[in-house]
């Protein structure tokens, strides 16, 4: 079945790009074909993927293609790309391509850091994209909100349950799996082949590789339960 991700927040840094490339990752890893959308100006996704193939170490499976306004957006999302997966990645500003992502997706993902501005403002965003779904006389797709740059500091103090619970007040469907902060999500986005492949020995690796399995497993993108990681 090919679906459509879109990672959408109106917060600068939330780490849409770094899912975007992670989710990527994983899913050409499984074998599936995944075209990812960069329809951000910064061209985050589209700089990873250029590092990568500078370093010959470019992931198989996955095209990127760069959409630099929203009518090129939507344009691109019209066509059928043969891809199993599309996910997209756009800027984190209240933008117009935003509003097209998210007509175009089967899942809307939110991601936000901890804390109760980032919170607030994924919040603030998944009510405006339901608001013009409203307005449009369409329904908004299904979307889910995953903490991100989860520290150690933010599990041991108030901070997660603080900004947890104040998304199940306002009826937020927020994962219970997060993203971590790992300095190897940050090597990898840098340019550096592909997470779900390299070889598991080194601790970090696989627990990075383990982190962003839990998280598609909540969000339901696994195909199997194979893959356990090694
Ligand atoms: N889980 C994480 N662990 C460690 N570093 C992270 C993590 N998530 C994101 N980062 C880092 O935080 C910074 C911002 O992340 P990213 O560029 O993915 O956010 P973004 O939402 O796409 O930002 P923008 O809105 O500017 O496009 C980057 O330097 C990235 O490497
Ligand atoms: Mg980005």
């Amino acid at each position: 079945m090919s679906r459509t991700l879109a990672l959408i927040t109106a917060k600068g840094g939330s780490g849409k790009s770094t899912i975007a490339i992670l989710l990527a990752d994983a899913l050409a890893s499984e074998g599936r074909k995944v075209l990812l959308i960069d329809a951000d100006p910064q061209g985050s996704v589209s700089q990873w993927f250029k590092t990568a193939a500078a370093r010959r170490d470019r992931p198989t499976n996955i095209d990127v293609a760069r959409a630099t306004s929203e009518t090129e957006l939507s344009a691109l999302l019209g066509q059928v790309s043969g891809h199993d997966d599309r996910i997209i990645d756009v800027p984190g500003v209240a933008d117009k391509s935003l509003i097209v992502a998210a007509n175009a997706a089967d899942l809307i993902i939110i991601p936000a850091r901890v804390g109760a501005f980032d919170a607030a403002q994924a919040i603030r965003t998944a009510a405006a994209l339901a608001a013009v779904a409203r307005s449009q006389g369409r329904i908004m797709a299904p979307y889910r909100l995953v903490m991100n740059g989860v520290n150690i500091v933010d599990l041991r103090g108030v901070a997660l349950r603080e900004v947890q619970r104040l998304m199940i007040e306002s009826k937020i469907p927020v994962l219970s799996a997060y993203f971590a902060e790992r300095g190897i999500f940050k090597t990898f986005v840098s340019g550096f082949g592909s997470l779900a492949k390299t070889q598991a020995s080194v601790r970090s690796v696989s627990e990075a590789r383990r982190n962003v399995r839990e998280v598609m497993e909540e969000l339901g993108l696994l195909q199997s339960a194979s893959g356990a990681d090694s």
